[in-house]
């Protein structure tokens, strides 16, 4: 723990989250509004040297005369990464990389930096979770090298702000925002003040110095960024690092981009030497798949701008009566419950007592409604004891009315089936018209669930 943090610099004020007011002292309670938990520590701004200085200021600007500045992109050194970062690094931004821990969010920027610091000069890696030797240590496994990679073990965020100074790194990474702790601030490390000062600082630093920065950020067993809802506000991209920590691969998906699309994947396999890029993902997630297995579906995904098949998986078994279960991974439980009653209301298959488990294989999570169809044949094919016919892939969106409805970029998904060797492809009949497949694959559109099922059962 560094040791000003028993000496203030500057005298702070506890601000309510909710109404604003402000106090002296924390307070459990809000003396204004009443709400419980809301004052957040805040550094008197007004106290230090942060006045606002109106010589400095800039006036309005005209749009048309502000010149496009022409922002080369960084790379990290993976394809697969900068892909998710929208192409890249860009100058001056502030990345979030939140996960689980043991993830491998140290590794991959580990293995980022070394490979940045070989092509773009030095990089700051700034850990306030482990030592330099236990950070060497990862190196040495994932080959960094003689890269001028600086480790600095250190919590307080003016000293990595002195380092930066000191180095002008080409890039710095900041591991984790949750011990960063600024010495203006009496509050805990990783308290909800702490943690937006010390972004909102890194913030001003990037910007400043067009200093791209990357913080790793910790994420709660509930799955969303720990404390402070405000970091993803503060930074321009929050990237999700996700994976079943018992399988190899790893996914990093873009939440929030100012500089590129979401929902962009890269994905890796996590090996003995660090991350591998895998550029041929759907090969990886349907690699130990069983094919003659009744609930089985093979959905053609598309994430980002990128096609992604995989392994749905259902199970149904009899439930003790009263007490049927529900479970999804990889998809939203509120959509299985959905396409459950589809099934029941417009298909007459019914799983009314039965327990009902649905799962991605690989640990990956598919959010777009592309992935009905998919889950709708593997629960039907389960139910059934019936497994659907050889090289076949699905996708569609399923509506209330039973209805098997578009998807959207239907050639991409077909491709990709048709590369991995698929021969056929049950897809939304508005989609088939649309789709001219390659030869080796045919198209059999269905306008509903009822047709889609018949068809996979052909
Ligand atoms: P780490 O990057 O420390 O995770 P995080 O920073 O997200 O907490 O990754 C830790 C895990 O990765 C650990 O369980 C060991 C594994 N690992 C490998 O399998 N191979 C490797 O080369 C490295 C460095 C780690
Ligand atoms: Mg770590």
């Amino acid at each position: 723990m560094p040791k000003p943090m028993s000496k203030p610099a500057a005298p702070t004020a506890y601000v309510c989250g909710s109404c604003g007011a402000r106090a002296g002292k924390w307070h459990g309670r809000c003396p204004d509004c009443g709400a419980w938990n809301v004052m957040v520590e805040e550094p008197d701004r007004t106290a230090g040297g942060a006045r606002f200085d109106p010589a400095a200021a800039e006036p309005a600007r005209l749009y048309a005369e502000v010149d496009p500045v022409a922002t080369e992109r960084l790379s990290s050194g993976f394809a697969e990464f900068d892909r998710v970062l929208g192409g890249g690094i860009v100058p001056g931004s502030v990345v979030l990389l939140g996960g689980e821990p043991g993830i491998g969010k140290s590794t991959l920027l580990l293995q980022a930096a070394a490979l940045v610091a070989a092509a773009s000069g030095p990089v700051l890696y700034a850990s306030g979770e482990e030592s330099a030797y236990q950070i060497k240590d990862r190196g040495q496994r994932l080959g960094v090298g003689r890269a001028p990679v600086y480790l600095l073990a250190e919590t307080c965020l003016e000293r990595i702000l002195d380092e930066v100074e000191r180095l002008r790194p080409a890039l710095l990474i900041v591991d984790s925002i949750q011990t960063t702790v600024s010495t203006v601030l009496q509050s805990a490390p990783g308290s909800i003040g702490q943690v937006r000062e010390a972004a909102t600082r890194l913030l001003f630093a990037a910007k400043q110095r067009n200093l791209p920065v990357f913080l790793v950020g910790h994420v709660t067993r509930e799955g969303s960024l720990a404390g402070p809802k405000v970091l993803e506000h503060v930074v321009d991209t929050v990237l999700y690092f996700e994976g079943e920590r018992h399988h190899s691969q790893r996914v990093v998906r873009a939440v929030k981009n100012r500089f590129g699309a979401v929902s962009e994947l890269g994905v890796f396999e996590m090996t003995g030497a660090g991350l591998l890029p895998v550029p041929s993902p759907s090969r990886l997630f349907l690699s130990e798949r069983a094919a003659s297995v009744p609930g089985s579906a093979v959905l053609s995904a598309v994430e980002g701008s990128r096609p992604l098949l995989v392994e749905v998986q259902a199970l149904v078994s009899t439930g003790a009566y009263g007490t049927a279960r529900r479970t999804a991974s990889g998809i939203d439980h509120n959509r299985l419950s959905l396409l459950l009653a589809v099934l029941e209301k417009r298909a007459g298959l019914s799983a009314v007592g039965e327990d009902v488990f649905v799962n991605i294989a690989g640990g990956l999570t598919v959010s777009e409604p592309a992935a009905d169809l998919g889950v709708v044949a593997a629960i039907a094919s389960s139910l059934r004891d019936r497994r659907i016919a050889e090289g076949t892939a699905v996708f569609g969106e399923v509506g209330l009315g039973g209805e098997v409805r578009s998807a959207g970029r239907a050639e991409l998904r077909v491709r990709e089936a048709a590369q991995l060797g698929f021969t056929r492809c049950v897809v939304p009949a508005g989609d088939a018209a649309r789709t001219t497949a390659p030869p080796e694959c045919a198209l059999r559109g269905v306008g509903s669930v009822e047709e889609a099922l018949a068809a996979l059962a052909e």
